[in-house]
């Protein structure tokens, strides 16, 4: 069945490519970043607005799913102010200001694993209330890509809110295992710029040997290697560098937006530099999928009981 939506801190549509694969139409995007709002307008034909802070709720258009995966910036706020129960001035304010105003039936946030450990479990706590206070039902949990067959450990705090309090919902509780051999360009396909020099990969190879082959090396701070049949968690920064393909070279911006779950068909439009930001940023789609999939799902089934009570 076919629903509306709005994205909020769009990124590259990481919500957007979940959302569209299960019926979603999306009626209004919002995204801060020149670069990310090019990649987004050229692949979903739809120009995000600009700074959140700045939209009034009047120019928002009435939807049935709200998804945004605020950036974790803000959380150090919330959680560091008195009392931890006063959200403005924080970007998940405009989350809440928005929900207030246009009470979508459903919504789905993400954020980092760390905001539900952060300030004691306070901020969540301040967070989660938040969101109940405006008359939503709201389950939380951390889920993993790894579970949901993309090879990266990508630990994610989903956030989802119904506006029937009827509905019973779950986290789902797949284990798919997602393979690189899936993920990885053949090395005679990917350009030379992405690989090591042989003195580098050959002092690599006499400090590391990895029991997994297609492996992800890990190179942290201190030089120490270690190797898994996964990558670890991209970033949006730097942090690409130290993740290396069979201790060999760089993964290319493509292979880092299939391990965030987008496929082939996204156009790469900007240049390694942004789009490697890009996907670091993105939420991973098959979660997201997995998780509106079980959300739609409860909500019909909700609509079904409260019918069957009615007769
Ligand atoms: C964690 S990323 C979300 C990425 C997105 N879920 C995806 O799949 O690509 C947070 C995004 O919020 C954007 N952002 C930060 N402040 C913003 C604001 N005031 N208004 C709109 N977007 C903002 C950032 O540029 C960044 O792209």
């Amino acid at each position: 069945m076919s629903f509306t939506y709005i994205d909020l801190f769009a990124g590259i549509g990481g919500f957007h490519q979940a959302a569209d694969s299960l019926g979603g139409i999306c009626l209004f995007a919002s995204e801060i970043d020149t670069e990310a709002k090019r990649a987004y307008s050229a692949n979903y034909g739809l120009a995000p607005h600009g700074d959140i802070t700045k939209i009034s709720v009047s120019s928002i258009p009435t939807h049935d799913v709200l998804f945004a995966g605020f950036p974790c910036q803000p959380f150090s706020i919330i959680g560091n102010r008195l009392g931890f129960d006063d959200i403005r001035g924080t970007l998940f304010f405009e989350i809440a200001r928005i929900l207030e105003a246009k009470r979508p039936r459903l919504f789905i946030l993400e954020n980092v694993k760390q905001l539900s450990r952060h300030n004691k479990g306070k901020t969540l706590q301040t967070i989660l209330i938040t969101l109940e206070n405006l008359g939503y039902k709201v389950y939380w949990n951390i889920l993993n890509a790894l579970d949901f067959g993309l090879p990266q450990k990508r630990e994610r705090t989903i956030i989802v809110g119904f506006w029937n309090h009827d509905v019973c919902f779950s986290f789902p509780t797949t284990k798919i295992k997602g393979k690189l051999e899936d993920i990885l360009e053949p090395d005679d396909a990917v350009d030379e710029k992405f690989f090591a020099s042989e003195r580098i990969i050959n002092k690599r190879l006499a400090q590391h040997n990895s029991e997994y082959y297609p492996s992800i090396w890990h190179e942290n701070k201190s030089g120490n290697i270690s190797s898994y049949p996964y990558s670890c968690a991209l970033r949006a920064g730097a942090s690409y560098n130290y993740l290396l393909v069979n201790g060999r070279r760089r993964l290319t911006p493509r292979e880092m937006l299939r391990l965030q779950g987008f496929p082939d068909t996204f156009q790469i439009v900007c240049n390694d530099s942004q789009t490697r930001k890009q996907a670091g940023n993105a939420v991973p789609v098959n979660v997201i999928k997995a998780v509106l999939k079980e959300a739609l799902h409860a909500e019909t089934e909700a609509k079904r009981q409260q019918r069957e009570r009615a007769v």
